[in-house]
């Protein structure tokens, strides 16, 4: 079934425009909207996301305004909905997840050993792992927080996260690793720290931390057992389990923290002299302070978010605006990623969500994914590059903003449905630049709500909205 977008303005006889991403017309999945403040943006693409979830596909929506609700014909809200928020944050996201190259099942049995990697899968695994993770992290981290990033930072960088994926046993081009417990940011910075002090001449010891979690999790035990009215009985058993793990671990770490520093690096087979020279440990330095931005927003944990098939709408509206960015892309590498893994779409045997594509990203403020001007242009950048292999993978793409200049060109140049609203007049003429549109046309817009341009094959045309059942105030 096909999205309905309304009838000619100058043909209304005719039957009604339409875009189906999965007919055999459609060129490729994606969808970009320009409009001014108040054109309707929004409006048009909760409808698309409804029209979308009717077809089945799964469907990520980064809500940024916190007015992305989505209802059925009968009013409900539907999808899941996700909440990021600024502090103490249900969900994370953890930017040391890597895709391994082969699916969770294929993965556990090369570990245990059941089964050898084939040709296929090896190369597939030799195009993933963390050292692939690095280099994307590297690139989002060079965009959204250090857009001059030298050479020497970045090398820098690239050690401290290579070492921080060694601190749990990561080695890159070891496969059996692959099935370790992920680091996180927080892992990063405790290494950094360690460096330093390192570097300093100081060292000290971890075990006040472990008892404090200790004692924490004794108390919350025993708090939860006075709510519920927990036997006395019951109780001892858990807090002796808790005992045990504890008294397991404290030796562990004491064994470790007994180590003379550079034993320690040692033991973690981190190679710690690569980052004892003057402006080296400053570099370390300066890194860290973006890091520990990073890990006081509190995002980026590994309180993974329950995504579930079909709409998934995730707010991360009350974020500043860097972790936004960083969000989107991580997201963004992940689902392109979980994509790729699938394979080339037209030769899926499973075509149960649509003939051509299966996964969607939403975005309703383009500004935010297309980062600087610098990148904007550059085809190598990571979004230029998932716009133009997306579609082969069945992902679409759709964004909405209120200027053109807020799309990478690489969109203008090929994004199949492209829809203007009602555009300021501030805008007016570098919107029409951008799409090539006449002035004429564009003045169509001009008269209000629900007056389109269109873009059908190469042309743009004047549409007539079609009137929805009651308007969705924001
Ligand atoms: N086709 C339409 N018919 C009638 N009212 C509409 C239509 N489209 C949008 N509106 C109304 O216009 C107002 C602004 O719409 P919307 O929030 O979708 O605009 P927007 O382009 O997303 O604005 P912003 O740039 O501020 O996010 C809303 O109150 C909405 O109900
Ligand atoms: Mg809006």
């Amino acid at each position: 079934m096909s999205f309905i977008y309304g009838r000619l303005a100058n043909r209304p006889d005719v039957p009604p425009i339409e875009w189906n991403p999965d007919s055999s017309k459609s060129i490729n999945p994606h969808m970009l909207c320009c409009g001014g403040s108040g054109s309707g943006k929004t409006t048009f693409l909760l409808k698309i996301a409804k029209y979308l979830t009717e077809q089945k596909k799964h469907i990520y929506i980064f809500d940024l305004k916190g007015d992305m609700v989505i209802k059925n014909d009968n009013g409900e809200i539907i999808g899941n909905y996700i909440e990021f928020t600024a502090w103490n944050s249900k969900y994370g996201i953890n930017p040391f997840e890597f895709d391994t190259g082969v699916s969770a099942e294929e993965l556990a049995s090369i570990i245990n050993g059941e089964a050898e990697a084939d040709k296929e899968q090896l190369f597939k695994m030799q195009n993933s792992g963390p050292k692939v993770q690095i280099q994307r992290m590297i690139e989002i981290i060079k965009k959204n927080f250090m857009p001059n990033m030298g050479t020497n930072q970045k090398d820098v960088l690239y050690d401290l996260l290579m070492d921080t994926y060694l601190l749990k046993g990561f080695v890159y081009n070891d496969i059996k690793t692959w099935g370790n417990t992920l680091p996180d940011l927080s892992d990063t910075l405790m290494l950094i720290e360690k460096i330093i002090m390192f570097f300093n001449g100081e060292f000290s010891t971890e075990t006040d931390s472990v008892v404090e979690d200790f004692t924490d999790k004794i108390f919350a035990k025993i708090k939860n057992a006075k709510l519920n009215k927990t036997p006395v009985s019951e109780i001892q058993e858990e807090i002796n389990k808790l005992l045990i793990d504890f008294m397991e671990q404290s030796h562990n770490d004491d064994e470790i923290s007994d180590l003379n520093p550079k034993e320690w690096f040692c033991a973690n087979n981190i190679e710690v002299n690569k980052y004892m020279k003057k402006d080296v440990i400053r570099t370390v330095e300066k890194l860290a302070s973006y890091i520990n931005a990073l890990v006081s927003s509190e995002i980026f944990n590994s309180k993974t978010p329950p995504v579930k098939p079909g709409l998934n709408v995730i707010n991360i509206s009350g974020l500043d605006v860097e972790i936004q960015r960083f969000i989107v892309d991580v997201w963004l590498g992940k689902v392109f990623k979980a994509c790729k893994i699938r394979g080339t779409y037209s030769e899926r045997k499973n075509k149960a969500r649509g003939a051509k594509v299966d996964t969607y990203v939403l975005i309703d403020e383009s500004k935010l994914i297309a980062g600087t001007s610098r990148d904007k242009n550059d085809p190598y950048s990571y979004l230029n590059r998932i716009a133009t292999e997306a579609r082969g993978f069945g992902f679409g793409i759709i964004v909405a903003a209120q200027s053109a200049e807020h799309f990478p060109p690489e969109f203008l140049k090929n994004f199949d449905a492209q829809i203007i609203l009602n555009t300021g007049i501030a805008d007016f003429d570098s919107v029409r630049r951008s799409f090539g549109v006449s002035k004429e046309l564009l003045e169509f817009t001009q008269y209000g709500w629900g007056k389109a341009l269109v873009k059908t094959g190469k042309m743009f045309s004047k549409v007539n909205f079609i009137e929805t059942k009651g308007s969705e105030n924001a």
